[in-house]
């Protein structure tokens, strides 16, 4: 499905990133990896090496824009263009009541979470918009549509990724790219499992989704590699969430 297409996938050390990363290897992608922590990036480009995959890894800091121009021009001195941007990296922030969040922590979840997909939807749409081609897909969450208490930097930047891709959408749909967004419910990650630390709240949690159970890393990985693929040839500004029904509700 993505034979001969060259792929970018942010966050990619952990959970969701890494995931995604494994599957577009899997329908044919080469890619490059990013990551702050260079040593989980690498065991990543290991796991798809070991799967017949071709990948490099670089340690990037979404939260700096010219890092993030630097990646993409990495990729495109590597492998010739970059027709997929997945844009995954992130954090929770600490869980607190909007008048009692600390300000150091709104700037860090936003900087990563909302700014990080700004600036690498910059340098991305900056390249794309070059060939004339390719498929960006930002992962928000089903907190970017809805609200949840005690969390309200993590909202807003959700939200706030949601209105991003719907822009950039319609900016660059005649020039022949397609800018998407995908809302996870809650997924079993290392970022999930710091969120939730009573078996209580695990149990509500479950029951916050019609199946169930939570989601997978990989289920998520599989719509992504879908919406970056040809199939996905008339979806752009579109939301979808993979949320096991926690949204149907
Ligand atoms: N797990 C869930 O339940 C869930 C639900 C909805 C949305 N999401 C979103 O999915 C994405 C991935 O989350 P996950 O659950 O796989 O988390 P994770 O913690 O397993 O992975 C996140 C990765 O992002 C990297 N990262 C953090 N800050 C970075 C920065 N400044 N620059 C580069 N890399 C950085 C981390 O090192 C880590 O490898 C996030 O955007 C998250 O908000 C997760």
């Amino acid at each position: 499905m993505l034979k001969n297409k060259i792929a970018l996938v942010t966050g990619a050390s952990s959970g969701i990133g890494r995931a995604i990363a494994l599957v577009l290897a899997r329908e044919g992608a080469k890619l490059t990896l990013s990551d702050l922590n260079i040593e989980l990036v690498n065991e990543t480009r290991e796991l798809i090496s070991a799967q017949g995959g071709e990948s490099i890894a670089v340690k990037s800091d979404v939260g700096n824009a010219k890092a993030c121009h630097d990646l993409v021009k990495l990729t495109v001195e590597q492998f010739g263009k970059v027709d997929i941007a997945c844009n995954c990296a992130g954090i929770g922030g600490p869980s607190a009541l909007t008048a009692d969040y600390s300000l150091t922590a709104w700037e860090q979840v936003i900087r990563t979470n909302l700014s990080g997909v700004f600036y690498g939807m910059q340098a991305q749409i900056a390249a794309m918009m070059l060939q004339g081609s390719g498929s960006i897909i930002n992962i928000a969450s089903v907190l970017g549509v809805v609200g949840t208490p005690r969390s309200p930097a993590y909202v807003a930047a959700k939200h706030g990724v949601i209105g991003l891709t719907q822009t950039a959408a319609w900016e660059y749909g005649t020039s022949g790219l397609r800018i998407n967004a995908v809302g996870p419910g809650y997924i079993e990650t290392p970022l999930e499992r710091s969120l939730v630390t009573s078996a209580s709240a695990h149990d509500a949690l479950l029951a916050a989704h019609a199946l169930g159970r939570l989601g997978q890393p990989k289920e998520v990985a599989e719509l992504v590699a879908w919406l970056a693929s040809d199939r996905a040839s008339f979806v752009t500004g579109a939301f979808y969430p993979v949320d096991g029904g926690y949204l149907a509700k």
